[in-house]
């Protein structure tokens, strides 16, 4: 229990890990493909509304958990259901976090190796010329391969365990002092290369010019959803972080400024993605292809499009990379401080989990694509919504009713040290807000309202 623990050196690098798990596939690559698929600025605008409202207090609220826990997830909350004197069943909280974390990995590191085949293709040249019939029969046929995606599922698990292994400083914060501030780079000269030759007045247009007809239930659930797992919040990942974090660092401004860069890097990458978009005339409600099989065109047929078309995927991969990280650092913490296993070699028992995991969504694409499982759908696709809209928010519901419902009062004011007037207003959003929104998507989900 007093094993001695890894801390993050400095604040700084506490933030740039924690922004590196709440910036990947999330912001990049379904924020713009869900902003066009339901209609620009209405989802635009309600998903600002819900990381405000319900994300960042419950960033607050889990980064407070595991400073306080100072351990894994499951661990964590069973100490501090503990200390708060209630049930120890609490602990299932994060062995479903734990859980969650497994499952997003094993599609999302088949989606990040679309990206890593999508650099190679971009700096082959392949875009060059291409039109939407080119760019779709190569993407189908892509998707068609078990063996190539596989290949590239490979090579992105043994990225992400190959760096978990390594420990907190060795490994989550070298990886994330490279690859984060690579990232913000690339995206400013992809925003100047997308402001001199895209359209940049529509993409701000579609983005930004409200239309509250097209704010429909629909579009304000996936906000909600998705702002959850833009902000990595429910499943352990920042509660794991949070406790390789120093005391005297604080938590309310940290929250704010991760969930602020997270949410501008999403617009930034939705106006420079659209506005190329828009100026070749293409569709932005294309779905999860936006990015493999619209941008390619538009990458095609501009000037310096095929450097661009490397950088932009570049900037892609560094993201999920550091993303998927976090995905599985809670279970690596939980089996090293629990077990006689290395860190190296939990990180290889998860590893070879999520390998063969993602094999079954790697098929789903192709030999397994008629398997339905839950809700009549595919295996990535329930991957997908079993854990966005039912695992995360349900630990997100759960930390806001411990935090707000069974924690002592002056140990939650203790370790948040806000203002009295800043910490009611977070207390009354933890106990009410957040939870009822929570369940009104789920009654919504299960056709109640
Ligand atoms: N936030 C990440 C993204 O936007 C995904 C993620 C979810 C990472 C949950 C960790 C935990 O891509």
């Amino acid at each position: 229990m007093s094993q001695a623990r890894s801390h993050w050196s400095n604040r700084w690098t506490f933030m740039l890990a924690t922004a590196g798990s709440a910036i990947g596939l999330g912001n990049i690559w379904k924020f713009p493909y869900m902003t066009g698929v339901n209609g620009g600025s209405a989802f635009v605008l309600v998903f600002l509304a819900c990381i405000a409202m319900v994300g960042i207090p419950l960033m607050m609220c889990e980064i407070m958990l595991g400073r306080r826990a100072q351990r894994n997830p499951i661990d964590g909350m069973h100490a501090l259901a503990q200390e708060a004197g209630s049930s120890r069943h609490w602990k299932w909280v994060g062995v479903m976090g734990l859980v969650a974390g497994i499952l997003i990995l094993a599609f999302y590191s088949v989606i990040a190796g679309w990206i890593l085949h999508y650099v190679v293709e971009a700096a082959r040249g392949s875009f060059i010329g291409m039109d939407g019939e080119r760019s779709a029969s190569a993407f189908q046929q892509f998707l068609a391969s078990p063996l190539e995606l596989a290949v590239w599922h490979t090579i992105f698990i043994g990225m992400t365990l190959g760096v978990v292994a390594r420990g907190v400083n060795a490994g989550l914060e070298q990886a994330n002092k490279i690859l984060m501030p690579s990232l913000f780079a690339i995206l400013l000269v992809l925003l100047g290369y997308s402001m001199s030759v895209g359209d940049f007045q529509a993409a701000l247009h579609f983005m930004f010019t409200p239309d509250f007809s097209k704010v429909t239930p629909t579009a304000v659930l996936s906000a909600l959803g998705h702002a959850f797992f833009s902000l990595s919040l429910g499943m352990g990942a920042v509660m794991v972080y949070g406790s390789y974090l120093q005391r005297h660092v604080s938590i309310a401004r940290t929250s704010i400024y991760i969930a602020l860069a997270d949410t501008l890097v999403g617009l930034l990458v939705g106006i420079a993605i659209f506005a190329l978009v828009f100026a070749n005339h293409l569709e932005p409600g294309a779905g999860p292809g936006l990015i493999f099989q619209t941008l390619p065109i538009a990458f095609g047929r501009m000037p310096m499009g095929t450097v661009m078309g490397v950088l932009f995927f570049v900037l892609v991969a560094f993201a999920a990379w550091t993303s998927a990280i976090s995905l599985v650092e809670p279970a690596v913490a939980w089996i090293t401080e629990n077990s006689r296993l290395t860190r190296k070699q939990s990180a290889w028992l998860i590893g070879i989990a999520d390998w063969l995991l993602g094999i079954a969504v790697v098929l789903s694409f192709n030999l397994w694509q008629d398997i339905r499982l839950l809700f009549g759908l595919g295996i990535f696709d329930t991957l997908d919504k079993l854990t966005t809209t039912i695992m995360l928010p349900l630990g997100g519901l759960c930390m806001a009713v411990f935090a707000g419902w069974y924690m002592k009062t002056s140990h939650v004011a203790e370790e948040l040290d806000i203002s009295p007037l800043a910490y009611r207003a977070w207390r009354f959003t933890i106990r009410y807000i957040s939870p009822l929104a929570i369940v009104a998507i789920f009654l919504y989900l299960t056709g109640l309202l």
